[in-house]
């Protein structure tokens, strides 16, 4: 017995699901099997296309907590004390594409969707603090080079580091991703960051600058290269099967949310640019203050439709957070939403993943492929009008800005006392990592640069090592040295490098 009849999509019941309608048992098929057609149809445009970066990943909901008094910082809704929010959180691979190996070394994506009454607010990061660049024109071409040749179709360690040693502010994240944290035990075991700095305002209009933490419970766990190869090969969605089955077991992750906050005025004077992408804030400077905590505890129902659809961006902010003058991000709020107009489509944020949950929506929008929501047939198409239509709010109109002057130049940004390539890239070599740690990397860059063949690029890539550390530099020429006389021994299975 069965409950129902199939249909067509509109409704109809069908005759079969097993045999096409045709001229005689073994004969000609009529175009005219309306069923057969539409089931055919509707197969070819099943896939939307994957994301341009990032489209390797999974993802869950759950609840953002809020334990701490921050409204001295910020006065948005989310991060009052005692608010609760839905949350989304979207873990992805970089460079990989929707089939690759969950295991692959890459930076960890980690975006959240925060469903607040005042809207979505979404803090797109990764498990990294950093970033490989600081200018946002470079990005096409870096993710080009970490990408796959056009020729072959294969990745390729020349140009991964061709543009690394000539994009030298690549050096703190390069270290990030070779060393352990490029190969996370699991979703569950990393820590996320917003990673650029933004705005918090307060309910004064007081303007501070922030740093997101989210740091997991769990804690952060690795695996090695060797571990990683073996489950690449065994099993490509390690991860993501990870995290369902943890969340359809009832263990359900957690992560604190902290902020490093700085005084808007600190900026100018603070020995490091507080909106360079490739910097971190020493926690000696500024302390990580707690907010609260958000835990996943709700599988997805539908992969493509709540995962695979979901469109986080940057530039979806709310009242008390905004985007500072780092140009990365003033150039990402720009590029998420047009992705996502091209990946998804216009009417991207009706989809219910991705339209607010708590907060209405009233706007003079209107129309485009695939609207299905609209306003009363009453209600004024456009503004200013005299029907009572929504209005602006002029409480936030000194949100989200800072001093701006001088003549449009394309230059790097003014350095401040410590700037450097190098300096952060060395410190994170020398001080956090413990030898052992500093012994792996050893064996991954030897590995990762002994793929590349032109001999010009292999010398640039020894003396970025060797400014990020003078004796790091002098044991990655002796081990690729070692490894060209004795070519079995030196290759070490690292990944793919991306
Ligand atoms: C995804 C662009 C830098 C984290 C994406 C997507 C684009 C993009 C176009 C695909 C969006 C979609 O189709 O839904 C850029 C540009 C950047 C940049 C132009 C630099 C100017 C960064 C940085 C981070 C980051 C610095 C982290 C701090 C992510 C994450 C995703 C993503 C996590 C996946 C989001 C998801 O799970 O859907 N990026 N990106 N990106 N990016 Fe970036």
């Amino acid at each position: 017995m069965h409950e129902h009849y199939t249909t067509t999509q509109t409704g109809t019941p069908v005759a079969s699901d097993a045999h096409s309608l045709t001229a005689g048992a073994d004969g000609a098929t009529a175009l005219h099997d309306r069923y057969l057609v539409e089931k055919l149809a509707q197969f070819n445009r099943e896939r939307i296309p994957e994301r341009i970066v990032h489209a390797k990943g999974g993802g869950a909901f759950g609840e953002l907590v809020v334990t701490e008094d921050v409204s001295a910082y910020t006065r948005a809704a989310v991060f009052q004390p005692g608010a609760t929010s839905e949350t989304l959180l979207r873990f992805s691979s970089v460079a990989g594409e929707m089939g690759s190996p969950d295991t692959w070394r890459d930076v960890r994506g980690f975006a959240l969707k925060f469903y607040t009454t005042e809207g979505n607010l979404d803090i797109v990061g990764n498990n990294t603090p950093v970033f490989f660049i600081r200018d946002a024109i470079k990005f096409p071409d870096f993710i080009h080079s970490q990408k796959r040749l056009p020729g072959s179709g294969l990745r390729d360690a020349d140009m991964q580091w061709d543009f690394w040693t000539l994009s030298p502010e690549s050096a703190h994240q390069v270290t990030y991703l070779m060393g352990d944290r490029g190969l996370p035990k699991s979703w569950r075991h990393v820590n996320g960051y917003g990673s650029h700095t933004y705005q918090w305002i307060n309910a004064e209009g007081e303007r501070f600058w922030v740093k997101y933490h989210f740091i997991a419970r769990q804690g952060v766990e690795n695996i090695d290269g060797i571990e990683a190869e073996a489950i690449a090969g065994a099993d490509a969605d390690f991860y993501r099967r990870d995290l369902y089955e943890a969340i359809e077991r009832g263990e359900f992750p957690t992560w604190d949310v902290k902020v490093q906050v700085m005084p808007y005025a600190d900026a100018a004077g603070y020995r490091f640019n507080p909106f360079d992408l490739t910097k971190v804030w020493p926690h000696s400077d500024y302390p990580l203050i707690p907010v609260g905590h958000f835990t996943l505890n709700r599988n997805p129902q539908n992969h493509f439709a709540e995962i695979e659809q979901a469109a986080f961006s940057p530039a979806n902010q709310v009242p008390g957070t905004d985007i500072s003058p780092d140009k990365m991000l003033m150039a990402r709020v720009f590029s998420y939403p047009d992705a996502q107009r091209y990946r998804v489509g216009t009417n991207y944020n009706q989809i219910p993943v991705n339209a607010p949950h708590a907060a209405p929506v009233h706007n003079y929008s209107q129309d485009g492929a695939q609207r299905h929501g609209f306003n009363a047939p009453t209600a004024p198409v456009y503004a200013p009008n005299s029907f009572g239509g929504p209005v602006a709010d002029p409480a936030r109109a000194g949100e989200g800005s800072w001093e701006s002057d001088g003549e449009l130049v394309r230059a790097a940004a003014t350095l401040h006392a410590d700037d450097s390539d190098f300096g952060q890239a060395g410190a994170l070599y020398r001080e956090v990592f413990d030898d052992a740690a500093r012994e792996r990397f050893l064996t991954t860059i030897t590995g990762a640069v002994g793929g590349v063949t032109r001999p010009d690029i292999r010398e640039r890539a020894i003396a970025y090592w060797t400014n990020v550390d003078a004796e790091l530099g002098a044991a990655l020429r002796a081990a690729l040295t070692a490894g060209a006389e004795a070519p079995e021994a030196a290759v070490e299975p690292v990944g793919t490098p991306s």
